[in-house]
């Protein structure tokens, strides 16, 4: 973390997929900032655990354990939190499922859950946060896309597709949504080192991948919330439709 970080006192942050990886450290970043913070995820020990975290840094907190494809359960749980905390400020759409299969062993409930977790989960998350980020004329969404989204890689293209969609959405709603001045980007990880990759990749894999990096190694979470807590930030106020990858220089794209 910088020495003198943006602050987020005041705003109250929902992170989906908040009970570990990445969206637990995006989670206490922002708590450790000073934002409330509305919890989620399926893993229920995971996010009572960072509940705790979050209290022990003096911060107000909310949790679901609902799956982010139940709808109805998400708008619920956007009513409690204005309840409890205010109005969402900010919403990292981060849930999401890693899977390995060729293209041949891809089957519509694999393709269906992939794009149910991170399209449609994403989108109807944002869906339920916008009349309040509009009541206030004010808002960040940061959409968790990836490296594969950008790419392509050569195995998981449901969910390469599936983090393109994202990216898609990205950008249309960075226009839609413009004039109550909510500002929505992306941001696209290369290889981080969480549960997610290591279960599905193994160790072995990884490290053979790092040395292809020009960092020469993954990331560790926090670094991707740097990115995400940037964009959430003051800072980025003129920021938006706009994709951050922090990825080792792995992927460069120019214009
Ligand atoms: N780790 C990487 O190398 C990497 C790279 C690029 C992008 N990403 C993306 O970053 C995000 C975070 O991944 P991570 O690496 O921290 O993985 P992770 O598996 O550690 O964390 C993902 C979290 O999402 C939760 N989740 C899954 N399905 C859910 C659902 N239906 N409802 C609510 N929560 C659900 C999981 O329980 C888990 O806690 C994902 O969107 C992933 O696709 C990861």
């Amino acid at each position: 973390m910088t020495d003198n970080p943006s602050r987020f006192d005041g705003k109250v942050a929902w992170i989906t997929g908040s009970g570990r990886g990445m969206g637990r450290a995006h989670a206490e970043m922002m708590a450790a900032r000073g934002a409330d913070i509305v919890l989620h995820d399926v893993l229920q020990d995971e996010v009572a655990a960072v509940a705790e975290t979050v209290r022990a840094l003096g911060r107000r907190v909310i949790v679901s354990t609902a799956s982010v494809t139940d709808l109805a359960a998400m708008r619920a749980l956007v009513g409690e939190a204005e309840r409890e905390l205010g109005s969402i400020d900010i919403l990292v759409n981060n849930a999401g499922i890693g899977q390995h299969l060729a293209f041949e062993d891809i089957t519509p409930e694999h393709f269906q859950r992939m794009f149910d977790i991170h399209v449609k989960g994403s989108f109807f998350c944002g869906q339920a946060v916008i009349p309040g980020m509009k009541a206030r004329r004010s808002g960040r969404i940061i959409n968790i896309s990836s490296t594969w989204g950008m790419v392509g890689a050569n195995t998981a293209s449901h969910y390469c597709a599936a983090k393109t969609a994202v990216l898609g959405l990205t950008k249309a709603w960075a226009k839609e949504l413009a004039p109550w001045n909510i500002l929505v980007n992306a941001v696209c990880p290369g290889g981080v080192m969480t549960e997610m990759p290591i279960r599905v990749q193994g160790m072995e894999k990884i490290r053979e991948k790092e040395k292809k990096i020009p960092l020469q190694r993954w990331a560790q979470p926090e670094e991707i919330s740097e990115a995400v807590t940037f964009f959430a930030s003051d800072e980025a106020a003129f920021i938006t439709g706009q994709v951050i990858s922090p990825n080792g220089g792995e992927v460069i794209v120019g214009y």
